[in-house]
Parts: structure tokens; C-alpha cells; sequence
């Protein structure tokens, strides 16, 4: 669903960000900005500033900023188009339907129909769980400790012992065969139509919206298979959907618990941990961890004790890893999983077991450990070279060192011989796969990055010139959007210089061009909050701009100077030695 920029300005416009956010936040007026204590993060100290006149709001805290989508987004965990239609119904606006093809209607319409297929079945499973047929799986869920609250939390069911009982039933409320045979309920063939669950304990999968999209299904007792489930449908992906998602997504917890069962999950939220979610016995996949991305920055994996279970663990650690969460690993011996750990111990003790949750490194360590006799010289250095090629994972040296020197500790290593070691290897030329980088939160940049620093000065420009219309008067003519680089800076440039063309600059606005894309968007919102360490005057902010101006025009011309010829050539070294000379004033960065 993708609304046209008149439509999405509008809503921007007759959603005023100081009334909304303070809905969320208690805002106190200093000057002409709002404070407040951060939402996204924990503080005692109010760091969170929002501003009427550019209807933005930044964290000095934390580095998260925006316009008023963007908050809505974040706060309530809303995709984009979910965002604006929140607001727009706060302030009335009617939003256009959108076009479609035919050819979407008709998915959608099929979509829908299987969908209210699917809840149908959940509340006929139910219903026969309360019935006198259903007692005994009620039995049995009461058995393994589920109260009746629970039970009716996660719409818990009964599928009967007859084959083709949900059948007859759907085909009593006047569903087609053919729509049946699509929802993975049923199998229908020339041999007739049967329930694909018949005398199971029935747990409902939903997906983040409460939407009932498939079934998982349990043996009473012994037989196999112990658990049957839908096959994938087109309402579910196994691969995209996690259980229990609809009610850890408004925890208020700032972690989640990942199991591995539909046992685990609801025995966790039974025990007051109502961030707990699983992937129900299938690998963990990039879009389970984009998933969860979406509503968590850390996970504690808390997968079965046994073998299985720790290798799981160890396949989903890189995962999560690239998808920008931070994991630690929960220990629960001797117990199997979090439904017999709390069965055995009890609520507290795994509260104490997720506070000493192992750091994913550690963990993996640990477990590369297992594989060696340490008493044998050799395979204790096949165990040292293993973690020097773990270390050099790690891209940052500050990160890469403070890894190595928990390592040390952990196994009684010198630190200067792994250090030595590591920095061998990597002389050696190994390289390890390129992790990727986690998204990044906060852009404050130190004053001297030894990077060259060329996306950074980009950013400060593209800042101050939003804040300062002086500055646009003295670049405007010297730099254009052309010296920025391509992407999302390149494009935010060319909105920004057609607003100050016409008048003061709205980065609220520039901000919501990018919605069709996730990543640029979250880039977009955090561009023009740019700030560097130490510049508080305007004579810093003088220097700090003519710098910036010079590496942005510097990186230009050296570009253009690869393609250009001889008398291009003198142009261009020209310009260059014109740079030097520039100056600004401090009007030109002041308001
Ligand atoms: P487990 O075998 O660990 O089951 O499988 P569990 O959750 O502890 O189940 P209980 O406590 O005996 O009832 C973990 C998950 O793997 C999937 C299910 O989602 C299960 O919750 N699974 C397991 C299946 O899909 N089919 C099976 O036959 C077994
Ligand atoms: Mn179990």
C-alpha cells in the first residue's frame, strides 16, 4: 500500500508533533524545544527533545530522531503505511483507496477468505475443547499446568476423532471445496475430503496481527508424529512467522526470549515472561530475525539443552547477528527446555537464568571447547587458532579486543599471545566472511574520523543547511545535490536545494520520500540529525562547515579529475586550489 506525497504531507501537516508525541511522552517546554525522558531507550534524565517549528524529534541520548511517521512507526512498532493510517484517522483524513490490479483484488480476496477460514476452525476447535467430547484434551492441557486463562489466551482447541468432522462443518457455513482445499485443513482428493487434524490438542499459530494462519497439533500422550502442523499456505510461511509474535510484540520488556516450542512459549508467558516467541521447530531463517528485528534490539536464545538444541542455537547466533540484534544464550540444566525448567524451579530462578545469559561469543567458545582434549599441546592450539579466527570476525578493534580479552579470561590465555596470534593470521591474509554491519544508531561523529570522513561531512552539511538559510545563500552556486553521494544522501540533497530554492527548509517532509524502502527510510530519518562532538559555538561550526564543504567538493573533483582531459584537468586543479581559500562567517551558520 503506498500513499501519494500530497496524501502523506497532509497527514504530516494535520498531525502536529508536540500533541502526538506528548500523547506518548510527558514533554516539558525549555525555550522553544519539548523534553522528555526517551522512549527508546532507558534514562533518568530527559534527552529527548522535539521541536514544533521543524516537527522533529531527536534523542541526544540515543541517537533515534525523526518526524512525527517515523515515531509511530517506532514507538508502535508500525510499518510504514500502518503509521499513516493511524494518523490519519486521529485527524479525520480520509485516506484514497488504493488502485489495483484485478489481479491483486482477487489475491487479496482469496487471502481474506482463508484467513476467515482459519478462524472459523480455531473458535470450532475451541468449542469442542469446552464440550464434553473435548474433555480430554482440556485434561490434558490442564495436566501440563495450563490455567483456564491461559487456555483462553492462546485459543487453545480440540480437533474431534471423526475424519472429516471440521469438514462437514465448514461446509455447512457454505465454503467451496475449492477454497477448502487451499487452506490446509483439509485434503481433498477424488477419494473424498478428510481433516488433516483429528484427535490432537490443537495450538492456533497467529501471525503479528492476531490473524489465525495455521495449526499446530499434539498427540495426547505418546504417537507420532508428536506434533502435526499446516502445511505452508498462502497465508503461512514458515519461515516468516514466529508463535506467540501477537502478544510479545507489546511487551514492555527490552529483550525477547526465543524457545523452541509451542510449549516453551506458552509456559513462558504463563510464568510472566510475555516476550517469549518461537520458531516452532524449524530453522531459524533472516526474515525471522528481520521479524524480530522490528520489535527488539536484543534476544536471549533459550533453545533446548540438548544436542539439537544447541546446535540450533549456534546456527541462529550469525542470524540474529546480521540482522543488527544483539544475542545472548540462556543455560537451563539440567532441565530440557523453559517448560520443564519452570515446571522444576519456578519463575524466579529463570529470571536469575536469563540475568546470567551467556554472551554469543562466549557461548560459541565454549562450545568450540567441547571439540578438544586441551590436555594435548596440539589441539589446545587448533582450540587458540580457532578463536583468533573467530576474533577476527569482528571488524572493530575495540570490539575485536574486548572480545579477545573476555576469551582470555575465560581460558586462561595470555592476551598479548592471543593478540600476537590474531594479528599473524590475519597477516596471513585470512579473511574471514564479512559479517554484516548492524544497523547503526546514533549518528554523532567525532570531529577527526580517520575515514575521510566523506559521508559524515554530508551529513553535517545537509544538517546545517536544513537549520541555517544563511548557509544554503553562501553554498548555494559552490556545491550541488551532484556532490553528494549517491543514494539516499544524493537524493535527500536534490528535495533539500528544491525547498530552499522556494523557501526554509522541511526535513520532516524530505524524510517520508524514502518510505517505499525500509532501509533508506531509517537512514533518511537519522540524515539530517547530524552532529559532531565538541562544536557548540559558531565559530566552531564555522570551521567544522568549511571542513565539511572541503572534503565534500575535495572527493567531487578528484572523481571528475579520473575522466576528465587535459584542459578539464586544469579546470578542475584550479577549483581544488580555489578551495583552500574558502571561508565562511559565523552569520552564515548562526540563525
Ligand atoms: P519438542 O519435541 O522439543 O517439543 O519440539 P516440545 O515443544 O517440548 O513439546 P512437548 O513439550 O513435548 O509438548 C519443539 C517444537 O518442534 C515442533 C513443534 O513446534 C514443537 O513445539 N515439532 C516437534 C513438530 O513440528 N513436530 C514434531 O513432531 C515435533
Ligand atoms: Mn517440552
Amino acid at each position: 500500500m503506498y500513499y501519494p506525497d500530497e496524501v502523506i504531507d497532509e497527514v504530516r501537516l494535520q498531525n502536529d508533533i508536540v500533541d502526538v508525541i506528548g500523547q506518548y511522552v510527558a514533554l516539558k517546554k525549555k525555550g522553544g524545544t519539548y523534553f522528555g525522558l526517551c522512549p527508546f531507550h532507558n534514562e533518568k534524565t530527559p534527552s529527548f527533545s522535539v521541536t514544533r517549528e521543524k516537527q522533529m524529534y531527536y534523542c541526544f541520548g540515543c541517537g533515534k530522531g525523526g518526524n512525527v511517521i517515523t515515531f509511530l512507526k517506532d514507538y508502535e512498532n508500525y510499518t510504514f503505511p500502518e503509521a499513516v493510517q493511524a494518523l490519519a484517522e486521529r485527524a479525520g483524513i480520509r485516506l484514497p483507496e488504493k488502485e489495483e490490479s484485478e489481479e491483486d483484488r482477487r489475491r487479496k480476496a482469496l487471502r481474506d477468505r482463508i484467513l476467515e477460514v482459519n478462524k472459523k476452525a480455531a473458535l470450532y476447535f475451541y468449542h469442542q475443547l469446552k464440550s464434553e467430547r473435548g474433555k480430554r484434551a482440556h485434561d490434558y492441557f490442564v495436566g501440563r499446568g495450563l490455567s483456564e486463562e491461559t487456555i483462553v489466551k492462546f485459543g487453545l482447541g480440540y480437533s474431534n476423532p471423526y475424519r472429516d468432522d471440521l469438514y462437514r462443518a465448514m461446509k455447512k457455513e457454505g465454503y467451496e471445496d475449492g477454497l477448502l482445499a487451499q487452506t490446509g485443513l483439509f485434503t481433498i482428493d477424488e477419494r473424498g475430503a478428510f481433516d488433516k487434524f483429528w484427535n490432537r490438542a490443537m495450538f492456533p499459530i497467529m501471525d503479528a496481527n492476531k490473524k489465525v494462519i495455521a495449526f499446530g497439533g499434539r498427540v495426547m500422550g505418546e504417537g507420532e508424529p508428536k506434533y502435526l502442523n499446516s502445511p505452508e499456505t498462502m497465508i503461512f510461511d514458515k519461515s516468516r512467522n514466529l508463535y506467540g509474535l501477537h502478544l510479545a510484540r507489546s511487551t514492555r520488556r527490552d529483550f525477547f526470549l526465543v524457545c523452541e516450542g509451542y510449549m516453551d512459549v506458552i509456559a513462558l508467558h504463563q510464568a510472566g515472561f510475555d516476550n517469549a516467541v518461537a520458531a516452532l521447530g524449524t530453522a531459524f531463517t533472516p526474515q525471522h530475525a528481520n521479524l524480530l528485528r522490528r520489535f527488539t534490539s536484543q534476544v536471549v536464545l533459550t533453545l533446548d539443552s540438548d544436542g539439537a538444541g544447541q546446535k540450533a542455537a549456534l546456527r541462529a547466533i550469525p542470524i540474529l547477528r546480521s540482522a543488527g540484534l544483539s544475542v545472548r544464550v540462556l543455560d537451563m540444566k539440567p532441565y530440557k527446555d523453559p517448560d520443564e525448567f519452570i515446571k522444576a524451579l519456578g519463575a524466579e530462578a529463570y529470571e536469575q537464568r536469563i540475568e546470567s545469559a551467556e554472551n554469543f561469543f562466549l557461548f560459541e567458545i565454549r562450545k568450540m571447547r567441547e571439540r578438544y582434549d586441551l590436555s594435548d599441546p596440539e589441539q589446545l592450539t587448533q582450540f587458540h587458532r580457532g578463536i583468533a579466527r573467530r576474533l577476527l570476525e569482528f571488524p572493530e578493534e575495540l570490539e575485536r579486543n574486548n572480545y579477545l580479552e573476555a576469551a582470555c579470561r575465560a581460558y586462561q590465555i595470555q592476551p598479548q599471545q592471543m593478540k600476537q596470534l590474531v594479528v599473524r593470521m590475519a597477516a596471513r591474509g585470512y579473511v574471514p566472511e564479512p559479517a554484516e554491519e548492524p544497523v547503526r544508531p546514533a549518528p554523532v561523529y567525532k570531529k577527526k574520523e580517520k575515514d575521510g570522513g566523506l559521508r559524515q561531512s554530508q551529513a553535517i552539511l545537509l544538517t546545517w543547511l536544513a537549520e541555517y538559510p544563511a548557509l544554503y545563500r553562501a553554498l548555494n552556486g559552490r556545491l550541488s545535490p551532484e556532490d553528494f553521494s549517491e543514494g539516499v544522501y544524493r537524493r535527500a540533497a536534490q528535495l533539500l536545494w528544491e525547498q530552499l530554492a522556494q523557501g526554509p527548509a522541511d526535513p520532516a517532509r524530505i524524510i517520508d520520500r524514502f518510505a517505499e524502502d525500509e532501509e533508506q527510510y531509517n537512514e533518511a530519518a537519522a540524515l539530517f540529525q547530524a552532529r559532531i562532538d565538541d562544536v557548540d559555538s559558531a565559530q566552531a561550526r564555522v570551521k567544522a562547515a568549511e571542513d565539511a564543504y572541503r572534503r565534500v567538493r575535495r572527493a567531487r573533483l578528484e572523481q571528475e579529475t579520473r575522466s576528465a582531459d587535459l584542459a578539464g584537468l586544469q579546470k578542475l586543479l584550479k577549483q581544488q586550489e580555489a578551495l583552500k581559500s574558502f571561508r565562511l562567517r559565523p552569520e552564515d551558520v548562526s540563525l
